[in-house]
């Protein structure tokens, strides 16, 4: 298990097409997502894709700690989480466009148009296919996470760089946005 230095926009890696993982279950695949996990929390992050730390396989790591829901929102918390060969599919036409930000473009956020509604379909470590569905910040979360996968930055997704801003002006000091419960749940 290791730290692993994220790469930062500019980086020609962070725009290559990942390969699919053809053994999740895999000693190699067990350990990656522990580096996954171990930058992440190096970090104070919730989502990483393998890309990010240099390696091109269709791998995301994320999660959804309570923390970071708005009191009464409907979503629940979701544990450290990977998608392995992840493939995602929109739930109507709807698009919403939510603050987000990413770990290769540090300190800044940017509002990115996004469906608000997916179906996301993975392999879990044990190879076995998972279906779910995902609405409001989980799906733009996701979203954002698998276009790592196709060597898509977001600011690739932005019709104008008009939104693109940051942290300490969208946010205060604190640094992280407070989402409103519609758009948490994307309702
Ligand atoms: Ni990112």
């Amino acid at each position: 298990m290791a730290i692993r230095p994220i790469l930062k926009m500019g980086n020609p890696a962070l725009h290559v097409v990942s390969l699919p993982v053809a053994d999740p279950g895999s000693a190699e695949t067990r350990a990656l997502i522990d580096d996954m996990r171990d930058t992440l929390e190096s970090v104070s992050g919730i989502g990483l894709a393998a890309p990010q730390i240099s390696v091109p396989l269709r791998v995301v790591l994320y999660c959804l700690p309570a923390a970071r829901i708005p009191q009464g929102a409907a979503t629940q918390p979701v544990p450290w989480t990977p998608l392995i060969n992840p493939v995602i599919t929109p739930l109507g036409d709807e698009k919403v466009d939510l603050w987000e930000r990413c770990l290769s473009l540090p300190g800044l956020y940017a509002r990115v148009p996004r469906h608000r509604h997916i179906e996301i379909r993975y392999q879990n470590i044990d190879a076995q296919w998972i279906t779910r569905q995902c609405h409001g910040y989980h799906a733009t979360l996701l979203q954002h996470e698998c276009d790592h996968l196709d060597g898509v930055l977001y600011p690739a997704r932005m019709p104008d760089a008009s939104t693109l801003a940051y942290a300490s002006e969208v946010c205060g000091p604190a640094g992280v946005y407070t989402y409103s419960v519609a758009e948490f749940d994307g309702t």
